[in-house]
């Protein structure tokens, strides 16, 4: 049975107070931290790099950083953000034409390895990889920038990707959504497939994390 996880996206977090506002969202009940690694050419932005990763991980020992890097050289630079302490390395497969071997690098580093699907990528990406994942990250927004709007056909990809899970015979894989999720959409997302939501603007932008979390919680019950 695949358990139902909250990843709070810091991308969204005040990012001068990023050790406390990390440290808050652990305390309101976050699973796990979800940190978005953005190269400016893959996509049109620039965000994080290996150096915060790396004091995240010393701060933070005993969280799973779920680190989603959106760059051009998965292969090149994926494996080293599981030795500079993510404990799971989502990857684009547009931006690569050898995405099996990245998965190998990302696991001969010791990390868990996924693949993250763009909302105009079909699951067939999926079709010679699926054994040798541990997770498969569904976007529902084109990545780039917290706070899209979600887009509704991410439903229809994750009731297809619910049954070639089972045709392949990975039923509990997780499945991970990333974009434009909140408490109001977040029950029928996961009735869809998903159990591991990242949310950051519907956390971040909002006075209470507990509270925010708690509420989330609530309509996945
Ligand atoms: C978008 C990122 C997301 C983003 C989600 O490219 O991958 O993780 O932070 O932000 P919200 O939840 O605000 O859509
Ligand atoms: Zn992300």
């Amino acid at each position: 049975m695949t358990s139902i996880r909250i990843a709070p996206s810091i991308l969204s977090c005040d990012f001068a107070r990023l050790a406390d506002e990390c440290a808050a969202v652990i305390d309101a009940g976050a699973d796990w931290l979800h940190i978005d690694v953005m190269d400016g050419h893959f996509v049109p932005n620039i965000t994080i790099g290996l150096p915060v990763v790396e004091a995240l991980r010393k701060h933070f020992p005993d969280t799973f950083l779920d680190v989603h890097v959106m760059i051009s050289n998965p292969d090149e630079m994926a494996a080293a953000f599981v030795t500079a302490g993510a404990d799971l390395v989502s990857f684009h497969p547009e931006a690569t034409a050898n995405c099996h071997r990245v998965i190998q690098k990302i696991h001969n580093a010791g990390g868990k390895a996924s693949l993250a699907i763009n909302p105009g990528t079909s699951l067939d990406v999926l079709e010679y990889v699926i054994e040798d994942i541990d997770m498969v990250l569904i976007m529902s927004v084109n990545p780039g920038f917290g706070g899209q709007k979600f887009i509704p056909q991410t439903l229809r990809k994750l009731r297809d990707l619910q049954a070639f899970l089972l045709r392949h015979g990975r039923p509990d894989l997780d499945v991970e959504v990333d974009g434009g999720v909140s408490a109001k959409n977040i029950a029928e997302i996961h009735q869809a497939g998903a159990n591991v939501l990242v949310a950051g603007s519907a956390i971040f932008n909002t006075d209470n994390y507990a509270t925010t979390i708690a509420e989330m919680r609530q309509k996945l019950r």
